[in-house]
């Protein structure tokens, strides 16, 4: 079978969070801090407004790529503070047995509400997406990359466990026009079941 976010039952708790599957009903929650300077600055898609935004979001198979985290307010209502996403993808590898790279490895990303912002709540729930890719659907790498001066994002791949496989110069283009460094960072199952055990 091939490895899907439709394999586990949500909604997955952690100590903090719930992790439940993106819906359409989420469109104005993540639009909420998406929207935010300090936000767009290092995502790969900064729509001005909220049309565009609402466009992109309901694109074809693009909420299913994402794993919602919700936080429980004091007054007990959940909310949405950020988004994991799970992109199931092939790795590479030489024809004769190419039909083994299929749904091997996961690229991640996540896009968190400032105001939850310094706490940890994106670790904890980075970490479980980690073991749900390994444990539950067995996937052998998971991958990660972002701007290098992007240093939240960076700092966070390294707290939860991720290695810098790789360091490249001015190759990826941001919005202001500028050629960026960035960097690549994995981890693979049997370094997950190590560090784990
Ligand atoms: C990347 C991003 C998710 C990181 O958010 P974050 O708040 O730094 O990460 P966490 O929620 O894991 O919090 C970690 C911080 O909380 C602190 N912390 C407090 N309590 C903690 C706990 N119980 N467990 C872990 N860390 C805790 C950590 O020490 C750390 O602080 P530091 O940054 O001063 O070292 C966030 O900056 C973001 O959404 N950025 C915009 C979108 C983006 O860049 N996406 C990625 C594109 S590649």
């Amino acid at each position: 079978m091939t490895p899907s976010l439709e394999q586990i039952q949500w909604p997955v708790r952690t100590e903090r969070l719930r992790l439940r599957r993106l819906t359409e009903q989420d469109l104005e929650a993540t639009w909420s801090y998406r929207k935010l300077p300090e936000v767009t600055q290092w995502i790969t898609a900064g729509p001005h407004d909220f049309e565009t935004y609402r466009e992109q979001f309901l694109e074809s198979g693009k909420i299913d790529l994402d794993v919602a985290v919700e936080l429980q307010t004091p007054d007990g209502q959940l909310r949405l503070i950020g988004t994991v996403m799970v992109y199931i993808k092939d790795a590479w590898g030489q024809r004769e047995i190419v039909e083994q790279t299929k749904s091997v490895e996961a690229e991640l990303g996540w896009s968190f509400d400032p105001q939850f912002a310094g706490q940890g709540y994106a670790s904890e729930a980075v970490l479980k997406v980690m073991e749900i890719c390994f444990e539950d659907l067995g996937l052998r790498r998971v991958v990660a990359e972002c701007f290098a001066a992007n240093k939240p994002s960076v700092k966070l791949m390294e707290r939860v466990g991720m290695r810098r496989e790789a360091s490249e110069k001015a190759n990826s283009l941001h919005r202001s026009g500028a050629w960026m460094d960035s960097y690549a960072y994995a981890l693979l199952a049997d370094e997950w079941s190590a560090h784990r055990g």
